[in-house]
């Protein structure tokens, strides 16, 4: 290996006592390929297996916890006991090739497609619909729903610890569910769940006390717990760098594994809320300080993109599309074979790379998503 990227070789252990065998992380990336009745299917788990050889620790791609939070055709569910088996399944794919394996857990909110729900029934915060032609009003959850949903993430926890995860992913960003009731522009309520900004905070911080409790109940290994946020909104009202602020001031109290900062760009600036040209993973970092372990992600393809991320002192980097294009990445860096490295699509290589077909379609057919697919 050249030397300047054993930084990234390090073993880390999370604050639970996982230990990780190095910093990279595969992030969630939802594939479309899960079976009609929500389980895994094989060439998902193939898919999964092809890239948990190198990596420190694999986030699956988003489950919803209960049927009204379906976000995708062919995402894979968790909100019943009969699909423990299948949450296992994916489990062992990753864990057998070594890496740590983490759910993602999350319910759509009103970016539900209505056909994929019970009932075509979407439901939020508020009867506000996400910006955009033709997106569905919401139904405004009363509190009985809240308080069920918010016992979902915990139910799926326990689902994951039994399944044989190592950890769950509380997926509170992308404008999912747990966001919208952060958000100013989702969350109109002037109840217990909504009004000041403090309010707006009760049901993610009710869904990570929830998570941590059941974690406690059920298990005495340790057993990671992470939480991922967007930092900014485009709308307005809208989630502000300011507003982000206070949300991980309250995220950092909650003994988390870790904060995952959902970016497309690792080193994009806030756009309001804050007087601070850095990069918003930079202003992150030192506002969280070592409270809590961060993961920066976004756009990183070469190992020098990875190292110069690490080097703003992130402990731990996360890689989507890359995985996809390369799922050797981390063992051509090892190698000292980085100029090896993959970093646009190879379109003749599908086999190759063991990504499921649906996945596989919407890469090919999305112009400007995946570098080579222009
Ligand atoms: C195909 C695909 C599916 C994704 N699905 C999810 C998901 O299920 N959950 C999530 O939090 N982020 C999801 N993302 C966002 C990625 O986790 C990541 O933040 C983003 O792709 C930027 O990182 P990258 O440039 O390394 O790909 C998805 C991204 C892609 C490309």
């Amino acid at each position: 290996m050249n030397s300047k990227f054993k930084a990234l070789f390090e073993s880390f252990t999370l604050p639970c006592g996982v230990e990780l065998k190095n910093r990279i992380v595969m992030a969630p990336m939802t594939n479309f390929s899960s079976n009609e009745d929500g389980t895994v299917s094989d060439s998902e788990v193939k898919y999964y297996a092809r890239r948990s050889g190198g990596v420190g620790m694999v986030v699956t791609a988003c489950t919803y916890v209960t049927a009204n939070g379906k976000g995708f055709n062919g995402e894979f569910g968790a909100d019943s006991d009969e699909l423990v088996p299948s949450l296992r399944q994916l489990a062992i794919g990753i864990k057998e090739q070594g890496a740590k394996s983490v759910l993602q857990i999350f319910h759509g909110g009103r970016q539900v497609p209505p056909q994929l729900v019970p009932n075509g029934d979407v439901v939020s915060a508020s009867a506000i619909p996400s910006e955009g032609a033709g997106k569905p009003v919401p139904r405004e959850l009363p509190e009985e729903e809240i308080e069920a949903i918010i016992k979902a993430f915990g139910e799926t926890t326990r689902r994951a610890i039994e399944a044989g995860y190592d950890g769950v992913e509380i997926h509170g960003a992308n404008g999912y569910l747990i966001q919208q009731f952060f958000s100013p522009h989702s969350n109109r309520r002037d109840d217990r769940w909504g009004g000041s900004i403090e309010k707006r905070l009760t049901f993610p911080l009710a869904i990570v006390d929830e998570v941590k409790r059941i974690v406690a109940e059920n298990t005495n290994e340790p057993f990671i717990v992470g939480y991922r946020f967007s930092p900014e909104e485009p709308e307005t009202p809208g989630i502000t760098m300011a507003d982000t602020l206070v949300l991980i001031d309250a995220l950092a109290d909650k003994n988390l594994d870790y904060l995952h900062v959902s970016l497309n760009d690792f080193w994009s600036k806030p756009k309001r809320g804050v007087d601070d040209s850095r990069a918003r993973i930079e202003i992150i970092q030192e506002r969280v300080g070592s409270k809590v372990p961060v993961i920066g992600v976004g756009s990183l393809y070469s190992a020098d993109d990875v190292l110069r991320a690490k080097e703003t002192g992130i402990p731990l980097i996360a890689m989507g599309r890359e995985l996809i294009i390369e799922p050797d990445w981390v063992q051509k860096v090892a190698e000292g074979k980085e100029d090896e490295i993959a970093t646009k699509i190879d379109k003749g290589k599908q086999q190759e790379l063991m990504v499921p077909d649906p996945l596989w379609q919407a890469i090919i057919h999305t112009p400007g998503w995946f570098p080579g697919i222009e």
